[in-house]
């Protein structure tokens, strides 16, 4: 069953996102080269705290971090260290959720580390374009493939592929509500867009093939032919005429 929030719950879950989107805002001037993913965490522990919001991340299955940071190659769920350090070139992805007021909000957005080579610009512009097109067609009324085929044509059309063993999910007083939001579907499939139901829309975009592996850690997920992957994500509200970015500050 996909949840119908009402205005006010959805007014939480504004609040809440936009403790989110502050905190891309505050933590993309230090994804410099040099940084450790661990200062970044730091950083996320301090922000946490600063802003009387609970982790959504930590301890989630045992998850032992505020942030996921995922270098190049990996995909999603990257553990911080401060024994990893971001070099110029490199692109990072960070994702980060919180919870408030019973509430929760999640995002994600990867990061070019000083200078990135062509195609990684062109991976992270396909991937963040492929999220705007999604969001445009999470409007009342389509349906849930609508979503994932937005993501798809866009990511496929610049020759790139789309994560699918990791989806994005419904959000409100869970961080993870039915539906499931593939990044690959077809028009006009799925269950129908109602407004009041909230998303989150996550496309994982790899620059080579679509599949993943876990590495011996547990939770780093990489790409199998090591080909670099981006990944961006919104928490959006579902409208009658269109859909709202909850996650933004
Ligand atoms: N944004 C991710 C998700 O939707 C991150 C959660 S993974 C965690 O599932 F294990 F770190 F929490
Ligand atoms: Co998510």
């Amino acid at each position: 069953m996909i949840l119908i929030k009402s205005p006010q719950e959805i007014e939480a879950m504004r609040r809440v996102g936009a403790v989110v989107g502050r905190f891309f805002e505050e933590v993309g001037p230090l994804v410099r080269p040099g940084v450790t993913t661990g200062l970044l965490e730091e950083f996320a522990d301090q922000f946490i705290a600063r802003h009387g919001v609970r982790s959504a991340f930590k301890g989630y299955h045992g998850y032992p971090a505020h942030l996921c940071t995922s270098v190049n190659e990996e995909v999603v769920h990257g553990i911080p260290s401060v024994e990893r350090v971001v070099r110029e070139g490199d692109i990072l992805s960070i994702d980060f959720g919180v919870m408030l007021d019973g509430y929760y909000g999640d995002a994600a957005r990867t990061f070019a580390v000083g200078t990135v080579n062509a195609e990684s610009r062109r991976l992270l512009a396909t991937t963040e374009r492929s999220l705007e097109k999604a969001i445009e067609a999470a409007r009342g009324g389509n349906r849930l493939g609508d979503v994932s085929a937005a993501v798809q044509s866009t990511v496929e059309a610049e020759g790139f592929s789309v994560v699918r063993d990791f989806v994005g999910h419904g959000i409100g007083r869970s961080m993870h509500e039915e539906p499931q939001v593939p990044n690959f579907g077809k028009p006009g499939a799925g269950p129908k867009l109602l407004p009041g139901m909230v998303l989150a829309i996550e496309p994982m975009v790899n620059a080579g093939g679509y599949e993943v592996e876990v590495l011996p850690d547990g939770w780093t997920v990489v790409s199998r032919d090591r080909s670099r992957s981006a990944h961006f994500e919104h928490t959006v509200a579902v409208m009658e005429d269109g859909s709202r970015i909850l996650s933004l500050p």
